[in-house]
């Protein structure tokens, strides 16, 4: 008799998690082995982290604790630094600190930016007066001050730029394909990390209802994780085969949870590489992820949201938020004529601050923050990212 073990098909999960099959997962698997949680952690991975970085929402009590709000002084200064650059008549790719100079603000926008590599992990600028500028000056202003946080900005797409908006475009660009990302839909984004150090959000315009951002610290995460499925841990410090949608090639592996330089954790994933969303589903022709890695993925989005701190965006706020060392998150929310909820992104790095990149993301941190100032698009209107191969991203 020829026994054929059975060919590994995608388990039952979706990019929306789903608590019931989650537990029913979790139980499954117990009672097919009690001793999972015997495991031990993956060597180099400690019991338990701490710092700064490692919280809970409910540590929290006030807005007051990471808002820091400009002052009318610094508002001036801001007013100078946007003279000034438009003064020198370069790209846009040259704003930087020394384009862009705030004299004591700087020194501010420096701590702050310690306090998102030492410290808590994020914190929120109040705020911009957005009406004030043209959508060219509001992106001067914005990537100016974000120089002073960090000066390196990502590349976004193809190509090359590093600015992304943020908003529902559903319906204005939806013969593109947008429908692959839920950044550019109102649908609710699950809990994932962007790629790239930093990432900061400005708020031109915020919706009539719903958005709330939620953040969560992975290193909270990791330590429950550590004390009760260590064997989950194990899972998170392995290869998992990301969906690259239709790219060349198919599929790429690097682990989800990193822990290389002795001091932080660093969990780096996008549940739509694992799950697909709408449009885009995840493709037949690349290998499933196992039992295990659909049961991770939901624990790290549902310990995520236990541990997570909600915030609201005003208009005019600028959130900044360290991507290797936070989990984030967005409701879903609902739009009217009057209230467009509109962010835009920059992806930042500070190079004196900077964590140790884990090695597996070394090319991709590379990728990102290679391109040089003359190569740098600053998009003023909404479109949809594009990838190396013209697919939407
Ligand atoms: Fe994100």
């Amino acid at each position: 008799m020829t026994v054929t073990s059975p060919v590994p098909r995608q388990p039952d999960i979706e990019y929306h998690p789903d608590e019931e099959k989650y537990h029913a997962r979790t139980a499954r698997r117990l009672a097919e082995n009690p001793s999972l949680p015997l495991v031990p952690l993956p060597e180099g991975f400690p019991a338990k982290v701490e710092g700064p970085n490692v919280w809970e929402g409910k540590d929290w009590t006030s807005e007051d604790q990471w808002v820091y709000k400009l002052s009318d002084a610094e508002l001036v200064e801001i007013d100078a630094a946007l003279a000034h650059f438009k003064g020198l008549g370069q790209p846009l790719g040259f704003i930087g600190r020394d384009t862009f100079p705030l004299p004591t603000l700087g020194a501010t926008l420096k701590g702050l930016a310690q306090e998102l590599y030492s410290g808590r992990g994020f914190f929120v600028l109040r705020e911009i007066p957005v009406d004030k500028y043209s959508r060219e000056e509001l992106a001067i202003v914005y990537a100016g001050i974000s120089s002073h946080v960090g000066s390196g900005r990502g590349k976004q797409d193809a190509t090359g730029a590093v600015l992304a908006h943020i908003k529902d475009l559903t319906v204005s660009h939806a013969s593109e394909g947008g429908l692959g990302n839920s950044a550019y839909t109102t649908d609710k984004q699950v809990f994932h990390t962007d790629v790239g150090d930093l990432i900061a959000l400005l708020a031109i315009q915020s919706a009539a209802e719903g958005g709330v951002s939620r953040l969560s610290s992975g290193g909270r995460v990791y330590n429950e994780l550590a004390r009760t499925r260590p064997d989950l841990v194990k899972v998170l410090s392995e290869p998992w085969p990301l969906d690259s949608f239709g790219g060349n090639p198919g599929y790429t592996t690097r682990p989800l949870l990193y822990f290389e330089d002795g001091e932080h954790i660093v969990i780096q994933y996008s549940r739509r590489h694992f799950t697909g969303y709408k449009a885009q589903k995840r493709s037949a022709n690349i290998p499933p992820i196992s039992e295990a890695q659909a049961e991770a993925l939901d624990a790290l989005h549902f310990l995520a949201e236990k541990f997570s701190l909600e915030m609201n965006f005003q208009k005019g706020d600028i959130q900044y938020i360290n991507s290797m060392g936070l989990l984030h998150a967005r409701d879903a929310f609902r739009d009217d004529s009057d209230n467009i909820r509109h962010l835009i992104r920059l992806w930042l790095r500070n190079d004196e601050l900077a964590w140790k990149t884990p090695k597996p993301l070394e090319h991709i941190w590379k990728r990102l923050y290679s391109v040089p100032p003359e190569g740098q698009r600053f998009p003023l209107e909404p479109e949809i990212r594009k990838k190396e191969n013209g697919v939407a991203k």
